[in-house]
């Protein structure tokens, strides 16, 4: 079964890729952190799931640009053609966790009755090695449930309408649990101004 027949039947697949390849996002984290981001590079924070998550999104061109090479360099650049044939990239960011956080609810990313299943995807890796006690993700594919183990090199690509959730979580002291996230959907114009309307609901427009 190929990977865009398994996201197709299953709502999720997986990629494997080469782990320098997150080298220079590694180095926009580690800027971000320390406030010394180039000039044409930003971040918004927004609420996670938990007062412990944050999103930090990309919101310059060339700061997605860099979230979007890091596909068109690797082998995950393929998530693009997994989605729906020939999809974009509409958002990216940082899942940042610090502290512990309890096991969050199942949900799905794009729940809106006018996006169907297909047309949008989330693609996640951690930026640095995730050891205990941080968790994992639980995931429901129809009536089965089942972990993914965050591994750095492994990526997990999953359907809008595919349930999840975060496991609980442990924390390490000075170490947060980082994971990249891209926000993938079709240019397809029956469902871009509903798809456009969740990812605006977590992000501010691009500067
Ligand atoms: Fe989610």
């Amino acid at each position: 079964m190929t990977r865009a027949q398994q996201f197709q039947d299953h709502l999720f697949t997986e990629l494997a890729f080469r782990a320098r390849h997150l080298s220079p996002l590694r180095r926009l984290y580690r800027q971000m952190l320390s406030d010394c981001l180039g000039e044409q590079f930003s971040f918004h924070a927004s609420p996670g799931l938990h007062a412990n998550m944050t999103w930090h999104y990309a919101t310059s061109p060339p700061t997605l640009a860099a979230f979007h090479r890091c596909l068109t360099d690797s082998d995950l650049g393929e998530s693009l053609s997994i989605v729906h044939g020939d999809s974009r990239l509409l958002a990216a960011c940082f899942v940042v966790v610090e502290g512990d956080t309890p096991v969050l609810d199942y949900h799905v990313d794009y729940g809106q009755a006018e996006i169907p299943a297909g047309v949008t995807g989330t693609m996640l890796t951690p930026l640095i090695a995730f050891e205990p006690p941080f968790g994992h993700l639980d995931c429901r594919d129809g009536t089965r449930d089942f972990e993914y183990r965050y591994k750095v090199g492994d990526a997990i690509l999953f359907d809008g309408k595919f349930e999840h959730r975060s496991q609980a979580a442990g924390s390490v002291a000075n170490q947060a649990r980082v994971l990249v996230s891209w926000s993938i959907a079709t240019e397809d114009t029956r469902y871009s101004f509903a798809i456009k309307r969740v990812i605006d609901s977590q992000m501010p427009p691009l500067d």
